[in-house]
């Protein structure tokens, strides 16, 4: 093993001791205790290889290395350090580790580039805490206002600035970033799916990431006495419920072309074995590749939703998050690709399942995004496990394209 694969498995080991669900994979919610001893490594290493550090108006990490040109936008080069309920230690953090790396190879080639370098680890792309998801990149470009970011709270009605002051951070300061100070944006991720590990291929260079939207939906009855309530005089909202998730399967083949769509998230109130359940909220996740499959599972699950409005039951919906498909800058795509040939390592383009800060960052700035194989194509579970070999071949590559990157006019 040589030192910049050591070094990776030192981070991502390290990273993952940051858990509130010790040997049950990583739990690690933003603005949390673990987000805060996670925060404090990152930024320790960041000051050791010499970046400068700050973190804007939301928690969002940023290393700069400066550049020779006075005030130039810069390169960034990151992912995110939160993770979804027991879930792995390589979702995120592999790419803050790999931005963290392709710095130290820039202070260790003596390397002083023209465009800054930034290393960043951004807050909440999850949505675990918060709902929605990809929340820092969305207040770091705008797509998520100051007010909405204020009013989100979570499962136990603590704010986001509630939360963050809780841990020291400082809500007041800006949050959105001038576009004009951005290059381009490069993240390595984990491909949390099967491809390249079947294909036995190392690199998987993004060519797009699906599109996505999340609701949360829901469904109000009437509570009452479960020994003593008949049948047909109940209005149950976990019936309601459970009748039409039992339905989104079907719904998604249908509508064919790989459309997915998941619910992973229920809370039954009051939840007592002998109470008929009052309410019920549930998320509803739905991506395609293809934006109108998206908009014609989103009709179909509006006239779900009034026909089960009936009969003593309310059901209403919240959009929390929706994403077109994005594509990854061909110019970038085309450098990572000429980059691992001349480095002799295999590629293969792939497209994104999953949602990723780069596709927000894709509004305002070049991105691309590079992926390494994940043992079993398994991913957002304790299980979840990657190369650091993979993650060193990744390094290189990102290092190369950001060498030019951060020359280049
Ligand atoms: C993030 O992992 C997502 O795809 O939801
Ligand atoms: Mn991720
Ligand atoms: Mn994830």
């Amino acid at each position: 093993m040589n030192d910049l694969q050591t070094r990776i498995e030192g981070h991502i080991n390290k990273l993952s001791k940051f858990t509130a669900t010790p040997g049950k994979g990583t739990t690690r919610l933003t603005y949390s205790q673990e987000d805060q001893q996670a925060r404090e490594y990152i930024k320790e290493k960041m000051k050791e290889y010499g970046l400068q550090v700050r973190e804007d108006g939301l928690g969002n990490i940023f290393g700069k290395m400066e550049g020779t040109i006075q005030d130039a936008p810069s390169v960034l080069i990151g992912s995110h350090f939160d993770s979804v309920p027991n879930g792995g230690s390589y979702d995120g953090p592999a790419g803050v580790v790999a931005g963290l790396e392709v710095a130290a190879l820039f202070a260790q080639n003596k390397i002083k580039p023209k465009y800054p370098l930034e290393v960043i680890a951004l807050i909440e792309e999850e949505g675990a805490r918060f709902g929605g998801g990809l929340m820092g990149s969305r207040g770091m470009t705008g797509l998520l206002s100051e007010e909405d970011f204020k009013n989100l709270k979570d499962n136990d009605g603590i704010s986001t600035v509630e939360a963050m002051t809780k841990i020291g951070l400082d809500p007041a300061l800006p949050k959105k970033r001038d576009p004009k100070t951005l290059k381009a944006f490069l993240e390595l991720h984990i491909e949390q799916g099967p491809i390249l590990e079947e294909k036995n291929i190392p690199i998987g260079v993004v060519e797009t990431i699906v599109g996505l939207t999340q609701y949360e939906i829901t469904v109000e009855g009437q509570a009452g006495h479960a020994g003593t309530t008949p049948m047909d005089r109940r209005a149950d909202a976990l019936v309601t419920a459970a009748q039409m998730i039992a339905q989104f399967p079907t719904l998604a083949i249908e509508e064919g072309e790989g459309t997915v769509m998941t619910t992973g998230k229920l809370n039954v109130f009051p939840n007592g074995a002998n109470v008929i359940p009052k309410k019920v909220v549930f998320t509803v996740d739905i991506r395609s590749g293809k934006e109108e499959h998206i908009q014609n599972v989103i009709g179909k699950l509006n006239e779900l939703i009034d026909s089960y409005t009936q009969n003593g039951i309310q059901v209403t919906a919240v959009q929390q998050l929706y994403m077109q498909p994005k594509a990854m800058n061909p110019e970038i795509v085309a450098l990572l690709k000429q980059t691992s040939n001349a480095l002799t390592i295999p590629y293969s383009s792939i497209n994104s399942g999953a949602g990723h800060d780069a596709m927000v960052l894709s509004d305002v700035t070049e991105v691309g995004m590079v992926f390494i194989p994940s043992k079993d194509g398994l991913s957002h579970c304790p299980e979840e496990w990657s190369d650091s070999l993979h993650i060193a071949n990744a390094v290189e590559i990102l290092y190369e394209t950001a060498k030019k990157l951060t020359e280049a006019e």
